[in-house]
């Protein structure tokens, strides 16, 4: 017998809210303020953070350029529009991922081809990708999901056979390493997002990285109305441009975030770790992680055992109830979401249709607590033990 489950009108666990939702402290706070100080906003009003932040983030990786964006989203906007991905493009994208994603491509009018993804990295497939390309095919977008970086270097083997062009989404992965390399440096493009919740923040923001000086000379007129050669002066566009421009503020956090990344990484890792630990003969299966990954853990991602396949969201529910801040990321496939219904086709992407009637993730936060993670796992456990019961 199990003790009875709040969403059943017993007693809750209660777990307190995290203390601070995003790791921000006094450089970041002493960063702001020094911009506010001298009143410069904006890059183009002569601001030197943004060029800063976009400067360290390309050594941080060993790279060329970086520019800076308004979010993740503006970023992969940037850099597909830099790729000239264009109406009746198809681009190979995984079914589980940010719905962005894939949407950036219908603003292009080019069409996204769901792929399914590896049961046990919960990233893209590789053998299903290979069969999903055509004489259309421009493109793969790799989605190093929950920070598990992916199968890379297969990915590039493919790439290179079909000629397409690898766009590395690393807007869950900041800092998260293959084979020891950065995520991040191995494709043609990636694109990084600084939203309240990711590895890096600063509220919101984006990041487009690459090593190629003509995609980099691309995109900085892309963030900026496709003003030609940066020169502000000369108030002339030679291509569809949009105002993407990071402010000063965002780009300050930026900057003191990046100094302290690789500790915050290893703080979610041991965060994870931990969950893992204390939840290890419960029938849970946690996301792969491996030797030839240094895996960054955006969240720590669980399956329920499939016999609970129909319960997932109940099971959360009554966690949730029980005071813990579990949650679902995501609920479902996006070839089953409506925005691409004419795209996609039920059940072609199997393993992600299963997946994600079972997936549930916990918060790996820098400001979790030891205590936090112990009682997370008292109402989770409590939840799993009723089900079992029931069983
Ligand atoms: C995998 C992935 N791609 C893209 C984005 C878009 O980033 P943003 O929210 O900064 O626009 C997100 C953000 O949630 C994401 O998780």
């Amino acid at each position: 017998m199990t003790n009875k489950l709040a969403i059943l009108g017993g007693k809750p666990i209660s777990v307190k809210k995290l203390v601070k939702p995003s790791p921000i402290g006094k450089p970041e706070i002493n960063a702001v303020m020094r911009v506010l100080n001298k009143g410069i906003l904006s890059k183009a009003g002569r601001g030197e953070n943004v060029k800063t932040f976009e400067r360290e983030f390309a050594q941080f990786h060993n790279l060329k350029y970086a520019i800076t964006t308004t979010s993740g989203t503006t970023a992969l906007h940037t850099a597909i529009c830099a790729l000239n991905i264009k109406k009746g493009d198809e681009i190979l994208v995984p079914d589980l991922t940010f719905v962005s994603s894939a949407s950036v491509f219908l603003q292009q009018q080019a069409t996204p081809i769901f792929v399914d993804i590896d049961t046990t990295t919960f990233c893209i497939d590789t053998a299903d990708m290979e069969k999903k390309i055509t004489e259309k095919t421009k493109a793969i977008i790799v989605v190093h999901l929950y920070g598990h970086p992916v199968e890379i270097n297969t990915i590039i083997k493919i790439a290179k056979k079909h000629n397409l062009k690898i766009i590395e989404d690393c807007a869950q992965s900041h800092g998260a390493k293959y084979k020891g390399q950065y995520v991040g440096t191995f494709g043609d493009i990636a694109c990084f997002s600084f939203y309240q919740t990711k590895n890096l923040t600063c509220g919101e923001g984006g990041m487009v990285l690459t090593n190629n000086e003509k995609l980099f000379k691309s995109c900085s007129s892309i963030v900026d109305h496709g003003l030609i050669d940066g020169n502000l002066q000369g108030y002339d566009y030679d291509r569809l441009g949009y105002n993407y421009h990071m402010t000063e503020i965002q780009a300050a956090i930026g900057i003191e975030q990046l100094k302290k990344l690789k500790r915050m990484n290893k703080q979610r890792a041991n965060n994870a770790n931990k969950y893992k630990k204390i939840l290890k003969d419960t029938g849970l299966i946690f996301q792969d992680d491996n030797k030839n990954i240094d895996h960054v853990y955006y969240a720590l991602t669980a399956l329920l055992p499939e016999k609970f396949k129909n319960k997932r969201d109940w099971f959360v529910d009554a966690a949730r109830t029980e005071g813990v801040e579990i949650n679902k990321i995501y609920p479902k496939p996006l070839h089953e979401a409506k925005l691409f219904s004419s795209f996609g086709k039920k059940n072609q992407c199997p393993n992600a249709s299963n997946i994600t009637t079972r997936l549930f993730n916990f918060y790996t936060n820098p400001g979790v607590t030891d205590n936090y993670i112990k009682l997370t796992c008292e109402a989770v456990k409590k939840v799993l033990n009723y089900l079992n019961d029931k069983k």
